[in-house]
């Protein structure tokens, strides 16, 4: 397993929208478990590929792990994820993102969905989430798709974060 970095809006990859795996082998495995250690180590609650550059419908979640305890370890390894069903009743959660360090800001979202997808071995699943699992993967699906949180956000408030954003990049000499 290795680390990957992780990039940081605005950056191309993080626009576009992510292609299906077609076979479920051992490069997408380790593409898995690299993610979920960058995750662990970011430290964040859910990774998308495209965050590390690679433009493929992959996520990790968990909602559950405790920095303090490894033993509480929970990942979720989703390929090829499909919401078939959203809840009624919404929930408003402030959300942050890796690849938008350090901003956060109120997002609503169906409280519960169904999904289906592909486990690490291609096998068909799925889940009903609820609350903050629920959250968490609206918000990496939504990367599959090439939005990010500040475009559930107001105009205002999304502009603002993005000058940031661009403003940190220039000062640490990236192009945008
Ligand atoms: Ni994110």
């Amino acid at each position: 397993m290795a680390l990957r970095e992780i990039l940081i809006a605005p950056h191309p990859v993080l626009q576009a929208v992510a292609k299906p795996v077609e076979v479920v082998d051992d490069q997408i495995r380790t593409l898995l478990d690299d993610m979920l250690e960058t995750m662990y180590q970011a430290p964040g609650i859910g990774l998308a590929a495209p965050q590390v550059g690679v433009g493929l419908r992959v996520i990790v979640v968990d909602v559950v792990y405790d920095p303090q305890d490894p033993s509480t370890r929970a990942p979720l390894k989703i390929i090829n994820p499909e919401i078939v069903s959203l809840s009624d009743e919404d929930m408003t959660y402030s959300e942050g993102c890796l690849s938008i360090p350090e901003h956060y800001g109120d997002v609503v979202r169906p409280r519960a969905i169904g999904l289906k997808y592909l486990d690490e071995f291609g096998t068909p699943k799925t889940l009903e989430a609820e609350d903050l699992l629920a959250i968490c993967l609206q918000h990496e699906i939504d990367h599959l798709e090439g939005i990010l949180f500040i475009d559930h956000l107001s105009n205002i408030k999304r502009n603002m974060i993005m000058r940031k954003l661009l403003k940190e990049k220039k000062l640490r000499g990236e192009f945008a």
